[in-house]
């Protein structure tokens, strides 16, 4: 029998398939099942800042603007009801109850301001750990990368005055200097971060003329940014690593972990295949390690990545100039 746990963030997990946060993770029953089916840890549902704000009331004069700018995000099932907050936290607390394994909530965030105390809230209510979706489009020529930039440490450094539960940031690869982003946030008070957050992005019907949502879930062929950046930072940060977007079967956790990852987040394969697909993914782990006489996991763990290997460059290389000069191009 092989040895699947792994430890994330200071939170021991039995193997490391995390649900990642999404509507498989906001309701009891849904954890219950995914716990059942062999889920490491869950990430809730997210928790929205401007829902935050608005069930205080500290910021009602803002709500036009939270509109506009909320106004494409139905991919986050964008809903204000005021008792959202109350209600996340009762969630917190019966998922708690309900299952043995992680439970890890989740806040989406553009800012660190007035909601931040909320984490404290999410603390007491039990949670094992905090993840923050936090996103910015850079999209304002105006704005400076490094004004951006700053944002995502106001709010590192703004929550860890509130908790002491470990905090991790899902991350996106909008940035202009990825390497030293990643690797300067895992110098905070980080004790994890997701990479990548896989983001609703809009798409045409070209027929109706209109804008509208599509690829919701990912493809396997996703998991390129993950695999090429966890490789790249793996032995280069001071915080946990995991892996997310792309992943769909065993084959695609195990090449996380050869990469550096400590643990992946996976929510497109279980909406398609099910809960009970987790059961699929782990079985291929384990006839993979014992096909490699691997009993634990932290014996291949970052085997892949670019630090243990002899050719670097091979996880930096972009252009395709070899592939197309070697191989005939005709059709
Ligand atoms: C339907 C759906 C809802 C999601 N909702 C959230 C959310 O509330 N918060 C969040 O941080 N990520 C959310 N995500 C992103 C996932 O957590 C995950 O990081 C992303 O989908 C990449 O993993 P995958 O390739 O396995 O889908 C959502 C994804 C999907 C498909």
């Amino acid at each position: 029998m092989v040895d699947l746990t792994t430890r994330y963030m200071g939170l021991s997990l039995k193997n490391p398939i995390i649900i990642a946060s999404s509507g498989l993770t906001g309701n009891v029953e849904s954890i219950k099942k995914l716990e059942a089916n062999g889920a490491g840890a869950v990430v809730l549902k997210s928790i929205f800042e401007e829902e935050i704000i608005m069930e205080y009331d500290h910021m009602m004069n803002k709500m036009d603007q939270f509109e506009s700018d909320y106004e494409y995000f139905d991919y986050y099932d964008y809903k204000i009801k005021e008792e959202n907050v109350s209600k996340y936290l009762q969630l917190i607390k019966d998922a708690k109850a309900a299952v043995s394994i992680p439970v890890i909530a989740s806040i989406n965030c553009v800012s660190s301001h007035e909601w931040t105390y909320f984490a404290k809230k999410i603390e007491e209510a039990g949670a094992d750990a905090i993840e923050l979706n936090a996103f910015i489009l850079p999209s304002d020529p105006e704005r400076s990368s490094a004004e951006n930039e700053k944002v995502y440490f106001d709010i590192v450094n703004t929550i860890k005055k509130e908790v002491k539960i470990p905090v991790a940031m899902k991350m996106s690869y909008y940035f202009s200097n990825l390497a030293q982003m990643i690797k300067k946030l895992s110098e905070t008070e980080l004790k994890g971060i997701v990479l990548f957050n896989r983001f609703y992005s809009p798409d045409f019907d070209i027929e109706e003329l209109k804008v509208i949502s599509s690829h919701i879930f990912s493809t396997q062929s996703d998991q390129v940014m993950p695999l090429r950046w966890i490789s790249i930072m793996a032995e280069k940060v001071s915080c946990d690593l995991a892996a997310t977007t792309g992943i769909h079967k065993g084959e695609d956790v195990i090449k996380m972990l050869l990469a550096g990852a400590k643990a992946v987040q996976v929510a497109s394969t279980i909406y398609q295949n099910g809960a009970e697909y987790i059961q699929t993914m782990l079985k291929e782990i384990e006839e993979w390690m014992e096909r490699h006489n691997y009993l634990n996991i932290d014996q291949f763990r970052a085997k892949l990545s670019q630090a243990k290997n002899e050719n670097g460059a091979h996880y930096e290389r972009v252009q395709f100039m070899r592939y197309f000069g070697e191989k005939e191009s005709t059709l």
